[in-house]
């Protein structure tokens, strides 16, 4: 994809990648991809605004070359460390050796400890500017928003803001760069929120003081470095992200995450009962088989609803390991705050909820029922299961409006 104006002097320079699979060696993205995106500004002075992941090099330098001779790069602007967004700096360094890089006071030893780079890095404080010639590039600290060195970039005659990791979402770019081209915004907006549960949540508090530290700011287009670019309505990717940091201290939406594992089909049985139980109540559901889905999709469901119903047998008197291994993601995660119930089968001993319930301690998840059964669910244990269902999910939806009107 070759590079895109967005106003006047101002250009996308990013990298699609189609090919890694993990993204931060953890979150799979094979399917869905994710952008890099990089922004030129072709001023009197020429600044590059968040770099790309070290991948397709020779396309980042050809993209920079439609407009600029890269060697004339005089400003490379790093709101962020984490090197999908620096991997090509060390070669940028060598074609542009003038370059002033500019980057939070944080960053600068991390430059040194990541690249071994320590001329030309000059430090820019909260609210300072650079005066590019028409054009005026302002830096606001942003930190946590992901890594602690992180800040954003307004450049003031467009009202852009380079928002970097926040507001962004996994998700290639497929032709189209801005939300008001795109077809599928559900797409972009599923993956923000995965994104989110992912890299972004364990940072929601800080999130939301940098959404409030910018809400004076007047911004016409959000251009983060990851996924759309918001131009026509960029109030929805910053209410969603409002929305989903505030999740972080209440239990989230009315709904309920169903999650399962099963290894001779028992506790499957029982899960369909209490799935049967659950929809009679017209609660929303999202159901799981955690042995088979990666952590990436359960945590974008669990951090949105309020509800989480967790079915696992014993295994050697403990829980069952890839559901023990789910719960511990989501107590790094800081997933908080849910209302939960446990079923599952056990073969001569029981085990799996006491382990539970350290982990929910963790978690500070409020038990609300159990049904444990031994060997194969009988008709009256299904049965038990339907109403454990339904009767959860009353609870969780009732919750929630007394929440609301209370
Ligand atoms: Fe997209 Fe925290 O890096």
């Amino acid at each position: 994809m070759p590079a895109v104006e967005i106003r006047n002097k101002i250009h996308w320079i990013g990298v699609n990648d189609h090919t890694t699979d993990l993204f931060e060696g953890l979150w799979p993205i094979t399917q869905e991809g994710v952008s890099y995106n990089s922004y030129l500004v072709n001023d009197q002075k020429k600044a590059i605004i968040d770099l790309a992941k070290s991948i397709k090099v020779d396309e980042f330098f050809k993209r920079i070359a439609e407009i600029v001779n890269p060697s004339q790069v005089d400003y490379i602007i790093l709101n962020h460390m984490e090197p999908d967004h620096t991997g090509v700096l060390r070669v940028l360094r060598k074609i542009a050796p003038q370059a002033k890089i500019l980057c939070s006071p944080k960053a600068k030893d991390m430059i040194q400890a990541f690249y071994g780079i320590t001329d030309q890095v000059q430090v820019v404080q909260d609210g300072e500017e650079v005066q590019l010639g028409e054009l005026t590039l302002q830096f606001f600290m942003t930190p946590f928003v992901h890594w602690p060195e992180t800040m954003m970039t307004f450049e003031k005659i467009n009202r852009i803001l380079f928002s970097c990791d926040a507001f962004g979402s996994y998700g290639a770019l497929r032709g189209a760069i801005f939300d008001d081209e795109c077809t599928d915004l559900e797409f972009y907006q599923k993956q923000a929120l995965r994104y989110y549960a992912n890299i972004v949540a364990k940072f929601s508090a800080q999130v939301l003081k940098a959404i409030e530290k910018l809400s004076g700011i007047p911004v016409d287009i959000i251009a983060p470095s990851h996924g759309l670019i918001w131009r026509k309505n960029p109030s929805i990717i910053i209410d969603l992200y409002k929305k989903w940091a505030e999740y972080a201290k209440i239990p989230g939406e009315p709904g309920i995450t169903l999650l399962y594992a099963t290894m001779y089909g028992n506790t499957e049985a029982l899960m369909d009962s209490v799935a049967q139980g659950i929809s009679q109540t017209g609660s929303s559901l999202e159901i799981f088989d955690v042995s088979r889905i990666h952590t990436s999709y359960i945590l974008a469901s669990l951090w949105s609803k309020s509800g989480v119903i967790i079915g696992a047998p014993t295994y050697e008197n403990e829980l069952f390991p890839s559901m023990a291994h789910v719960l511990d993601i989501a107590i790094r995660k800081g997933v908080q705050h849910k209302k939960v119930a446990y079923f599952g089968s056990y073969g001569w001993a029981g085990g799996a909820l006491r382990e539970l319930e350290k982990q929910l301690a963790l978690l500070k998840w409020q038990m609300a029922d159990t049904l444990v059964f031994q060997g194969g669910p009988s008709q009256e244990v299904l049965a038990q299961g339907k109403e454990f269902g339904r009767k959860f999910a009353e609870m969780v939806l009732s919750g929630m409006n007394s929440e609301k009107n209370g």
